[in-house]
């Protein structure tokens, strides 16, 4: 396969998330500051921000204006920050670095962490929830069951408990995969889906936008157990070698750097071939697929 060189993910879709989310944060009431100051460290010093690029990207292949779709992007991206301060924690990963700086956790205490991560995962259902002139009511409850689902036990939790359960045992492909798609894939796959509910697609465009998701959702995660094993400290923004130390079932630390890259690229042609089926121009969504193989952070 070609692979033609993958631009980052562009500054301005990382401005107008950040820019959203940061006054999100600022208009809290000062009724907790640590805990609003430790919220704003988790959810704003850092990250690539690509669940909100995805949601970004459906919106601009479709002509909908970003303004339109900011509320869900900011949800997607609240979960996943609530995700990675409780993945973090000493009772899950224990680790010290995250987004190249000291995790919630280590620059707070851990109670705070916990409450962090409780209180982002309420502002991401408060965002899709409030009263909003872009959304009917239906696509509002539709975007939150959607988000609730790929988030709970049945998406993100049940993956984070299957990952952990893993850890010191010889855990077989079927196993890890299915592990990937919950913890990592099934928010992502969220994030295309609910941007398919917001500009109003058919169930037709819905469930090629998922089918992506899924692909690509394995694909990133994938990928993150690859640079946990030979990315670069300086630029990883978090330790390298984290999987390793902890005994974890990834990709990597069960078949090896070889098969994982061959992996990687069978998923990665799947996730290229979905794209083919929608009716619509997805450059964006293909150079994803490019950034992914590239990235470094
Ligand atoms: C890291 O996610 C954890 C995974 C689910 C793979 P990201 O690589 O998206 O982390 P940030 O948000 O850019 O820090
Ligand atoms: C995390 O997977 C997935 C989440 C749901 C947060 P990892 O544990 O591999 O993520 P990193 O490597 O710490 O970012
Ligand atoms: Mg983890
Ligand atoms: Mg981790
Ligand atoms: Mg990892």
């Amino acid at each position: 396969m070609s692979t033609p060189k993958a631009p980052a993910i562009s500054q301005h879709y990382q401005d107008s998330i950040n820019l959203f989310l940061e006054q999100e944060i600022n208009q809290l009431p000062a009724t907790a500051p640590k805990l609003k100051q430790a919220m704003h460290y988790a959810l704003l010093l850092g990250g690539k921000r690509i669940r909100p690029f995805l949601v970004y990207s459906v919106a601009e292949m479709l002509a909908v204006p970003m303004s339109h779709v900011h509320v869900v992007a900011a949800a997607v991206e609240c979960i996943h920050a609530y995700s990675l301060v409780h993945d973090d924690l000493p009772a899950m990963d224990n680790d010290d670095l995250r987004r190249g700086r000291l995790t919630v956790h280590r620059e707070f205490d851990e109670a705070t962490a916990v409450l962090v991560g409780d209180a982002l995962q309420s502002l991401a259902f408060e965002l899709l929830s409030r009263p909003n002139p872009l959304f009917t009511a239906t696509q509002q409850l539709q975007m939150i069951h959607c988000l609730a689902q790929r988030a709970g036990y049945q998406g993100m939790c049940g993956g984070q408990a299957l990952d952990l359960e893993a850890a010191h045992q010889a855990a077989n492909l079927e196993g890890i995969v299915g592990i990937h798609q919950l913890k990592t894939g099934a928010l992502i796959e969220c994030a295309l889906h609910m941007a398919g509910i917001a500009t109003c697609q058919n169930i037709e465009v819905i469930n090629q936008l998922r089918q992506f998701g899924q692909h690509i959702g394995l694909a990133f995660q994938i990928q993150d157990d690859i640079l946990d094993m030979v990315g670069d400290p300086k630029t990883l923004g978090k330790t390298p070698g984290s999987d390793a130390q902890a005994n974890k079932s990834t990709f990597t630390t069960c078949m090896g750097l070889a098969k994982t890259q061959a992996y990687l690229q069978d998923v990665v042609e799947a996730a290229l071939e979905t794209l083919q089926a929608l009716p619509f121009n997805c450059a964006l969504l293909k150079e994803f697929v490019y950034y992914n193989l590239e990235r470094n952070q």
